[in-house]
């Protein structure tokens, strides 16, 4: 009897509990279908934790998973935001990068393959200057970003060219921050019509490689807002990126990862952005050597409490720190609130929450035509003595030099390179286009070519693979009685001149920057003998940042900078060459005559030299042209330039109103006066009037590029100027102010080419905006000045 009743009451309690648990399950808040804050509530500290520390490595920057590891959903992605199934929350994945996806092209047991398009790098989509070009760039990555199953793709890079050697300078944008801020707002915009998100990075002040996750970079107030943060100010108010990558360097002390003036005060209180910040992948730690070591963290708490709600790739003792912080109350809750907060928002509209059925098939032959055009808009003529180019004799053959002719660059190496399905050699676009090339030139480079880059595979596998820093192929010895002859039959000579970096480490001045002997020896060699035969000589430069080319320029005939031009490279450039496309880039960076001539050079990479702590960057707001142009230093090529195949012609430049009353119009004609089609880049820069402060010569605040404009035909461009384009930062004031005096509005087309200007008069000081006081300096800079 008294088992039975014990049995009826177990029978209860069972019940009950069945009943509790299930009614429990169904309350559990679901995303999407309960509001964000009931699902913050519900989360656990290990919840919380394992949604703002991301999921860790497999996948990671292309590595195959683990042996024994599951498969991740997109191979080769970077990364993710954690799943919590019981609350409704699905895994998200991100990717790089700036040139196009880059994911892995083939899985274990599978046939498919997954390749992505290589579009131009960075620098050689800016040197368009083209923002419509941009956008359809962007529509084109962001479709293959969707297709592939990615919710974000890790891009743009818009840090500053403070200085030429910095070998991720391909993937970023400019020496100005107007040129990199409008590109990237472009590209966000793009990318963004797909409903996949961007990541726009690395915020800020990654000016070089060398001791990236450490280096202390010492930077005054004002060269942060007009220079360091301008461009990322531009970027993110105009198209509002999805998520923000922070840097892996310190700002005046402070990791960028958990700095509060910059991911708190300015970005969100002065800015107003409402997405989430993620580090770049280990960002915090003091070093990739210390990543593993038993007990070493980032500051998890100073992290979250800063403002950085993402922690990348996320690592478990990060995961472990983060919940002892919550429990102890290290970190402040309502941070990490904020933080999952902002995190589930983009969740919520993220394509893995709406369970997008992504194809896999991203249309790969209509983005292949996409990048081709974009690449020839990117191009650079740096140099068309007597109109050589454009070329189209087909009848008889050209000689074509340089190893890297054979095995053409579509783009840097690290995080920023794309698995593309092929790479259209020079060789092969202009065979392409119906040229001729000298086959027993190309008989002996052939060989050597396949020699080199298997060695320099060789190498790279055994220094770090994926991340190996790339080296310059060796250039072929040419025998000079042979040249000699080959310009005797050959119609015309072309030598292009290679140059590959990448994330990592920094680049080099003697045998980079500077040409090797053995490019100096081509050069001569083939411009020699062609010239004594009256033939031309064509130099392609097939790289990612800046060279120099003052010393030989003249003794070619003609040079197209055609960048890292993406896979269809080598068909883009003979586009140009044949006059297909005209060429309309211009410089987005200056070409100095000597690598010693930036002011950045002074104090490049840091202090001590052996292994730079701190860089201290005394040129203060003259970076690039603001630098050559106010202390009338000579350049091989100016900021703004680039040649044509016809000519243009600026008048009837008009300004709204005399007197600045916080806002004008600017407006101005541009007519082709040459005899083909042809685009142009015009120009806006102001000078300002000597105030309280150093001002440049002139600074660059408006551009626009032309319709295609047929021969004899005109398009009147507007621009608008506010305050804030015309102010300088005044730091004692902690505000953009517009100082009294007259002011030149000058159109031009090159920072050195200036076309026409008028005087605007402002009466009295305009404060345009007043900010927060940010950044202090540990030390005094000392900062170049005038
Ligand atoms: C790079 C980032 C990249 C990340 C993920 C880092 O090494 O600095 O630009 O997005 O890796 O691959």
């Amino acid at each position: 009897m008294k088992k039975r009743t014990l049995s009826v009451k177990t029978l209860a309690v069972i019940i009950l509990f069945t009943v509790q648990h299930t009614r429990a399950q169904k309350k559990t808040p679901q995303l999407g279908k309960a509001s964000v804050e009931e699902v913050i509530t519900a989360m656990t500290p290990e919840e919380k934790a394992s949604l703002l520390i991301g999921p860790g490595m497999p996948g990671y920057a292309g590595l195959t998973p683990l042996e024994g590891e599951p498969d991740v959903r997109v191979l080769g992605a970077a990364g993710g935001t954690m799943a919590i199934p019981r609350l409704g929350i699905p895994e998200t994945v991100l990717a790089d990068g700036p040139a196009g996806l880059r994911i892995q092209p083939k899985r274990k047991n599978d046939s498919n393959t997954y390749y992505a398009t290589a579009f131009p790098v960075g620098t050689a989509l800016a040197s368009s200057w083209n923002t419509e070009l941009i956008k359809e760039v962007g529509k084109s990555m962001g479709e293959e970003v969707k297709e592939y199953g990615v919710d974000v793709l890790l891009a743009p890079a818009v840090n500053i060219h403070r200085n030429p050697l910095n070998g991720r300078n391909f993937e970023y944008y400019s020496e100005d921050p107007l040129v990199a801020g409008k590109i990237a707002s472009a590209y966000i915009q793009g990318i963004q019509q797909n409903d996949v998100g961007t990541s726009i990075k690395h915020f800020a002040a990654n000016n070089q490689e060398t001791n990236r996750l450490s280096v202390n970079a010492h930077i005054s107030e004002r060269a942060m807002r007009e220079i360091y943060l301008r461009g990322f100010e531009i970027a993110i108010k105009e198209s509002k990126p999805w998520t923000i990558m922070s840097a892996y360097n310190k700002i005046n002390g402070q990791y960028a990862s958990s700095n509060n003036d910059l991911l708190t005060t300015i970005l969100r209180k002065e800015w107003g952005y409402k997405g989430f910040v993620m580090t770049d992948w280990f960002g915090g730690y003091p070093g990739f050597e210390s990543i593993l070591k038993e007990g070493v963290t980032s500051d998890v708490a100073a992290q979250i409490n800063s403002g950085n709600d993402l922690l990348m790739p996320g690592m478990e003792a990060q995961k472990k720190a983060l919940i002892d912080a919550i429990n102890s109350g290290k970190v402040d809750i309502n941070a990490v609130n904020t933080s999952l907060r902002r995190i589930l928002n983009y969740v919520l509209i993220s394509p893995s929450f709406k369970n997008y059925k992504y194809s896999n098939k991203p249309d790969l032959k209509a983005h292949a035509a996409v990048t081709r055009n974009a690449a020839t808009e990117g191009m650079v003529l740096l140099k068309n003595k007597n109109s050589i180019l454009p070329y189209k004799n087909t009848e008889n053959t050209i000689a074509v030099f340089g190893d890297t002719s054979y095995n053409f660059i579509a783009g840097g190496t690290g995080s920023g390179d794309v698995n593309k399905a092929y790479t259209v050699s020079l060789i092969e676009g202009l065979t392409n286009a119906g040229f001729k090339i000298d086959q027993d030139i190309e008989a002996a480079y052939v060989p050597f070519v396949n020699d080199v880059v298997a060695k320099e595979m060789k190498r790279r596998e055994e220094h770090g693979g994926l991340l190996a820093v790339p080296q310059r192929l060796p250039e072929m010895p040419l025998d000079p009685a042979m040249i000699a002859q080959k310009a005797k039959t050959d119609a015309v000579a072309i030598i292009t001149i290679g140059r590959n970096s990448g994330e990592n480490e920094d680049r080099h001045i003697d045998n980079d920057f500077y040409l090797g002997q053995d490019e100096i020896k081509m050069i001569n060699t083939v411009s020699e003998a062609f010239h004594a035969e009256g033939k031309k000589v064509i130099v392609i430069l097939n790289i990612g940042g800046v060279i120099e080319t003052f010393s030989w320029k003249d003794k070619v005939d003609a040079i197209l900078l055609a960048w890292q031009p993406g896979q269809e490279g080598g068909n883009s450039v003979a586009d140009v060459i044949t006059g297909k496309a005209n060429p309309s880039g211009k410089l987005t960076m200056t070409f100095p005559v000597d690598y010693h001539n930036h002011a950045s050079a002074a104090n490049w990479l840091g202090v001590p030299a052996e292994n730079p702590k701190d860089v201290y960057y005394k040129e203060g707001i003259y970076v690039g042209y603001r630098y050559f142009n106010t202390f009338d230093i000579n350049t091989s090529y100016e900021f703004g330039y680039g040649d044509s195949y016809t000519s243009f012609e600026y008048s009837d430049l008009k300004l709204s109103a005399t007197d600045f009353n916080g806002e004008i119009e600017v407006s101005l004609k541009v007519t082709n006066t040459g005899k083909v089609a042809g685009k142009e880049i015009a120009q806006i820069y102001v000078s300002a009037p000597k105030g309280s402060i150093d001002k440049p010569t002139e600074e660059l605040k408006a551009f626009k590029k032309t319709q295609k404009l047929e021969p004899g035909k005109s398009e009147t461009l507007k621009f608008n100027l506010k305050a804030k384009d015309l102010a300088s930062f005044i730091d004692t004031q902690s505000a953009w102010v517009v100082e009294k005096g007259t002011y030149k509005i000058i159109a031009a087309a090159s920072s050195k080419d200036i076309k026409l200007s008028k005087d605007l008069k402002v009466s009295n000081d305009i404060v345009a905006e007043k900010v927060n006081n940010t950044f202090n300096l540990e030390n005094n800079l000392d900062e170049l000045k005038k």
